[in-house]
């Protein structure tokens, strides 16, 4: 397992650590359970290796889910996945959130449902770049479609004094709770699956700090910004909902899903 980076490149390492972590599981089951389970066409932005993108097209069976990534490596991979778990309504495609708008002219796409979970936060500063993005996903949107956005939110604007010590803060939070759910959530798999208690602890002290180091990686993102070599672009909710009500989007819930940061937005036009 490689701890450089916040970007996991295999199914290995998704597996080990962000599959397992409480967080993870809570968010991507929030979204999901919003999905209306009659949308036609979905376009799920930074999809990663898929795994909620997936669960979105097991919903959804008369739909099809476009899922995009501006990594093609790892499309590749969740397409493997999603032909080895045979989910047949799912397409895969490259596509830079930042040009949103180019891709869904380009492809002609009207989706009436957008998801992105753990990928907003990879538009770019400043506020006025995902900005734009939301404008985009308005005027690609169905009328009456809906957008639903399950990530991460920090306290403070980067400009604002405190803000480096504020994150450090809800890091550490975030470093526990990592630690604390994949112990516990490899443990349990591994006992279950019969193996030996010491192999399992040490299996599970591995995992726990390994999704440790996930989480300090992914601070440096959030403190240094464009600076960093995984930016973490993170806004406050309130940056969050003036940009959605600015693009004129109708908020119909906006609600954090823990104490560490997590929030789904769930925003219609
Ligand atoms: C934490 S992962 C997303 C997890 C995934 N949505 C899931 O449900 O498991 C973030 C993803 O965003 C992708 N990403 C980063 N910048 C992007 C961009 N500008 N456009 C599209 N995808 C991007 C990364 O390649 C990465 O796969």
């Amino acid at each position: 397992m490689n701890g450089s980076t916040s970007f996991y490149s295999t199914e290995e390492e998704f597996r080990q650590y962000l599959m397992r972590a409480s967080y993870y599981t809570i968010l991507q089951k929030s979204l999901v359970s919003l999905v209306p389970s009659d949308s036609k066409v979905i376009l799920d932005l930074g999809t990663g290796t898929g795994s909620t993108a997936m669960r979105v097209a097991r919903k959804c069976r008369q739909g099809i889910v476009h899922a995009t990534d501006i990594r093609q490596e790892i499309l590749q991979l969740a397409e493997d996945i999603a032909k080895r778990e045979d989910i047949p309504n799912i397409h895969f495609a490259q596509a830079d959130m930042d040009r949103l708008g180019e891709y869904l002219q380009a492809s002609k796409l009207q989706p009436d449902l957008m998801t992105a979970l753990y990928s907003f936060h990879h538009v770019a500063d400043p506020l006025e770049n995902k900005q734009r993005v939301v404008n985009e996903m308005y005027a690609g949107l169905k009328k009456g479609g809906k957008v639903i956005i399950a990530g991460l939110y920090v306290e403070l604007d980067p400009k604002d004094p405190g803000y480096a010590a504020a994150i450090e803060q809800q890091y550490l939070m975030r470093c526990e709770e990592a630690y604390i759910s994949v112990f516990w959530a490899v443990l349990r798999e591994m006992l279950d699956a019969g193996k030996s208690l010491e192999d399992t602890l040490n299996r599970a002290s591995q995992v726990a700090e390994y999704s440790k180091t996930s989480e300090l990686n992914a601070m440096r993102g959030a403190i240094s910004r464009a600076k960093a070599e995984v930016p973490e672009y993170l806004v406050t909710r309130q940056q969050m909902r003036q940009i959605f009500e600015n693009a004129g989007f109708r908020i119909l819930l906006f609600k954090p899903i823990n104490d560490i940061g997590e929030a789904v937005l769930l925003a219609g036009k």
